[in-house]
């Protein structure tokens, strides 16, 4: 999708269809969509009134205009009361009416959104990632594709002295739903395709494009680092393990160094303590946290800014097999901690054991965030709309929170109840894998980890419930989300000063 800023008014907006968003409790239109009624002969609130728009969020009415402005078609969007617009309100509408653009056959819209006191390059990055995620499809194993494309996108900005931000918001629109994208199509393909090898060459190609560091370490360089407890997971599968650390290092002195962990389980059968048909169905999904990585850090050459970032991906297969882990072994992380395994399928966590203690000792990060599809417990408690966030620093919760709530993506904090470690103690290790109590899940997965920070401030997303959809949803089909990935980003220009 090609996107452009039209800095003429919504009359003048040259496009198969005209987009143009609409409050339920407007007493009076936008002087912008007042001026393109009377151009239209009164036509808009013709159609308007004769199919009772009411303007909620997502509703939607199209029309022929017989020529009358330069667009052939409008599609008038719902966006809800005025005094709710915001940023997530118009992502949204662009999405919706985006995609029904795109099914009534245009391949050219021009969006004009009329949300007063949202600033121009909110509203410009708004709808273009409204738009791009809207619009993704993962189609390329179906030999019968629709042809029905949107090919250009014009994000419509008439007020003079806004160009300037709403260019640079068009542009950040595009990185970061761009590297939602990405990440989406990683977790989609399916695991025959995505190895762990297959995600270290991505990773490799990422790097080359955008001047990044890269070091992929194989499976001996991880036994000299004593990486035992990935190992272990990776000693059932025939695909040989990769460990990726990606580096993006800022021109001058970096304000902060931050250390981005995914997970990648590249299949999760359960290993030995397999999972049922059911229960391993969608577990391709296992390293969408990895994706999440791969996405922002194509995005991060772009971003420019002044943080230094290491992204690390401990990449392997859990699969059962003559030389797979069993429960009871007994294994030792890179930081010196032994741990027995009491489930083969709590496989995540100790990956991401050995991942987070890499980032204290190889990157001496300022703060660490995990993103990972780690537990069901997660989606027991938060269901599939909302991610997980634990955090060992209130400070940095506080600011993944408020970094979801720019991302328009729903987080909730859940407490690393210290007492609830107990559970976690081993006869014969420092820890057991998985809890001898019965509940809270998510917040035991969260617990062990924190043992591998080393009182670094650090954050986990549980990502379990929210990386892939089973129904279409308000910024996509089905499948893959791209979840965190933007939080993320948002996080870090947060951070990074420059935009
Ligand atoms: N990858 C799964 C978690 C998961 C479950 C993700 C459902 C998405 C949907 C993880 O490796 C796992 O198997 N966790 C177990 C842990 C248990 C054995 C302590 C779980 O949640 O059941
Ligand atoms: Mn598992
Ligand atoms: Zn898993």
């Amino acid at each position: 999708m090609k996107v452009s800023l039209e800095t003429r008014s919504p009359i003048d907006a040259r496009a198969d269809m005209l987009v143009i968003g609409r409050y339920s409790d407007a007493a009076r239109p936008a002087a912008a969509l007042a001026a393109l009624d009377t151009r239209l002969d009164g036509l808009l609130s013709r159609v308007l009134k004769a199919e009772r728009f009411e303007g909620k969020p997502g509703q939607l009415a199209h029309f022929y205009t017989g020529g009358r402005v330069r667009a052939d078609r409008i599609l008038v969007v719902g966006l809800g009361a005025k005094k709710d617009v915001g940023a997530e309100t118009v992502r949204r509408g662009a999405s919706a009416a985006l995609r029904r653009a795109r099914d009534l056959g245009a391949s050219s819209a021009a969006v004009f959104m009329p949300a007063d006191g949202l600033p121009a390059r909110q509203k410009a990055q708004a709808i273009v990632e409204g738009a791009i995620l809207g619009t993704y499809r993962f189609d390329r194993y179906l030999k019968d594709k629709s042809d029905k494309a949107i090919q250009a996108l014009a994000v419509v900005e008439p007020e003079r002295r806004s160009a300037a931000a709403a260019r640079d918001g068009l542009r950040l629109g595009e990185i970061w739903a761009g590297a939602a994208c990405l990440a989406r199509d990683l977790v989609n393909e399916p695991a025959n395709v995505v190895t762990p090898g297959y995600l270290a060459t991505r990773a490799e190609e990422i790097a080359k494009a955008g001047r990044l560091g890269v070091r992929v370490l194989e499976r001996a360089d991880c036994a000299k680092l004593a990486m035992g407890a990935y190992l272990g997971v990776a000693q059932g599968s025939q695909e040989a393990p990769k460990f990726i650390h990606l580096t993006y290092a800022p021109k001058g002195r970096p304000r902060r160094r931050v250390a981005l962990i995914g997970k990648g389980i590249t299949f999760d059968s359960g290993g030995l303590d397999l999972k049922t048909a059911d229960g391993m169905l969608r577990m391709k999904d296992d390293m969408s946290g990895a994706a999440a990585v791969l996405g922002i850090f194509q995005a991060l050459p772009q971003l420019k800014l002044s943080v230094e970032v290491h992204g690390l991906i401990a990449a392997t297969e859990n699969m059962p097999s003559g030389t797979a882990q069993r429960p009871g072994d007994i294994v030792r992380a890179l930081n010196g901690l032994t741990i027995e395994i009491g489930n083969t399928d709590a496989e995540g966590r100790l990956t991401l054991a050995d991942a987070l203690a890499y980032a204290v000792q190889e990157t001496k990060p300022d703060e660490m965030i995990d993103m990972a599809t780690l537990t069901g417990a997660v989606v027991v408690a938060l269901g599939q709309g909302i991610s997980g966030v634990f955090a060992s620093h209130d400070g940095l919760a506080q600011r993944v929170l408020a970094a979801a709530e720019t991302a328009g993506e729903r987080m909730w904090r859940l407490p690393l109840h210290e007492e609830y470690k107990e559970g976690l103690k081993s006869d014969v290790a420092d820890l057991n894998n998985v809890s001898s109590q019965r509940g809270g899940g998510a917040i035991v997965a969260g617990l062990f980890m924190k043992d591998f920070t080393a009182g670094i401030p650090w954050a986990h997303l549980d990502i379990a419930g929210t990386a892939f959809s089973e129904r279409d949803h308000a910024l996509g089909p089905k499948g893959a989300t791209g979840a965190a990935v933007r939080t993320v980003l948002a996080y870090l220009t947060a951070l990074g000063g420059k935009r």
